[in-house]
């Protein structure tokens, strides 16, 4: 019998960090959790420890990670901060690390594991947003192998298999709508936090929760999917698929299209990356057609929902562009989930902060840490703006 595969759990107290735990324990003799990560959720942490007994934790703040020291004991290193994330990323005692952290702070990290030659389990669509070019140098470069864990993306990659992609007329990215999907522009201004946070198919965090309800998590997904599969931008097409039962599809140059269907669990598609190439047998819940009836597919509205084209606008600009749509995204996401931004000024900061940048097409992972800052500081002063 093979031994385990090793796996570090990059987030491993957020929503795709829990489920990956869950898909984890299901298959004891196949997976073992050595490395497990938070930033607030101490309590979750120490849970985590006690019922999967990893070699270590990374704990973003040295309070926290002193308080946890005192309460865990001996038996579990507890490292600390942005360098202990980069730390168990690069471990030889790891097999695959699941990249699960939300926004730019998963960039560094997921660097550092493929540079280190691991398989990256990438849930982080914002690291390939922010850093596409600087990853996919360097998983050409070595011997990492880079594994989509959003559920597009993996059907997509499952879409593929035996395919040749110069073969790939079009992929084609569906999307649920989120919960406005029915709800005229005119009452974006009211809309509240609750509102945007209650997605009709998907349980997730709070910030591709409220990605989903502006559609900028699909602007962001056709950023990941130039980069993953190296489609340009204008053979990647979104539909609207309000079932959320076909993940995503191909169409290949014959004119055949290839779509992967599954119920709405993120448990599958984190399962396929973990285990791949194997395809485990497993006790999920399956569609029934008797219940399912219709699935539906329509065009999305582009002038509701601003930020798609937006995000497009980010792919086709190019260099450090996508960097900038993204900063400023995450400050305006996070302004409207403290109750500071209106719902419909998220496109409008975002929109700004486009129009002051101006691209560069040659840069370092200190150029992008450097337009990250300076997007965050000029996003939060131009949201002061609008509040005077
Ligand atoms: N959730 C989904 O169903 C889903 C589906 C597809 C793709 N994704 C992608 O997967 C990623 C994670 O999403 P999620 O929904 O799991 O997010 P989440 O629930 O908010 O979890 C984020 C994780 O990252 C940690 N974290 C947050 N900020 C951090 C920082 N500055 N430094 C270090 N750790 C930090 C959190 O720690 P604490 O909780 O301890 O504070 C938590 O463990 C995102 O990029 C998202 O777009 C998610």
């Amino acid at each position: 019998m093979t031994s385990p595969r090793t796996i570090a759990i990059l987030g491993s107290t957020g929503s795709i960090g829990r489920s990956a735990l869950e898909v984890i324990a299901g298959f004891p003799d196949r997976f073992r959790a050595v490395y497990l990560s938070a930033n607030r959720n101490i309590d979750l942490l120490r849970d985590q420890i006690n019922r999967f007994r990893p070699k270590g934790v990374v704990v973003s703040d040295p309070e926290r990670a002193a308080a946890l020291r005192s309460s865990v004991g001996h038996g579990v290193e507890i490292m600390c901060g942005a360098e202990g994330l980069l730390e168990a990323a690069g471990r030889d005692d790891v097999d695959v690390v699941l990249s699960s952290l939300v926004g730019f702070a998963g960039l560094k990290p997921t660097l550092r594991a493929v540079e280190a030659g691991k398989v990256v389990a990438l849930a982080n669509k914002e690291t390939l947003v922010v850093g596409g070019e600087l990853i996919m140098k360097s998983v050409r470069a070595g011997r990492a192998r880079l594994l989509p864990v959003d559920s597009e993306h993996s059907a997509i990659f499952q879409c593929l298999q035996g395919e040749d992609p110069r073969t790939i007329e079009r992929l084609v990215l569906t999307a649920s709508g989120g919960p406005f999907l029915k709800v005229g522009k005119e009452k974006f201004p009211g809309i509240t936090v609750a509102e945007a946070l209650n997605h009709p198919t998907w349980r997730m965090g709070n910030k591709i929760t409220i990605d989903s309800a502006t559609l900028m998590n699909k602007g962001l997904e056709v950023i990941e999917a130039f980069w993953l599969f190296g489609v340009p931008p204008e053979k990647i097409q979104v539909v609207i698929h309000p079932q959320s039962i076909v993940h995503s599809m191909v169409e290949f140059v014959d004119g055949s299209m290839k779509a992967q269907l599954g119920i709405p669990d993120m448990k599958l598609p984190i399962l396929y990356a973990l285990a791949y190439p194997e395809r485990p047998a497993t006790a999920s819940r399956r569609i029934d057609f008797e219940t399912l009836r219709e699935l539906t597919f329509y065009p999305p509205d582009t002038e509701k929902f601003e930020c798609l084209p937006l995000a497009f606008r980010a792919l086709q600009m190019g260099g450090t562009a996508p960097a900038v749509l993204n900063a400023a995204n995450e400050v305006a996401v996070q302004m409207f989930l403290d109750g500071e931004l209106s719902f419909s000024a998220i496109p409008f900061v975002i929109r700004d902060a486009l129009n002051a940048h101006t691209p560069m097409h040659a840069f370092t992972l200190a150029d992008l840490e450097r337009i990250d800052g300076d997007t965050r500081e000029r996003t939060r002063r131009v949201q002061a703006t609008l509040l005077t």
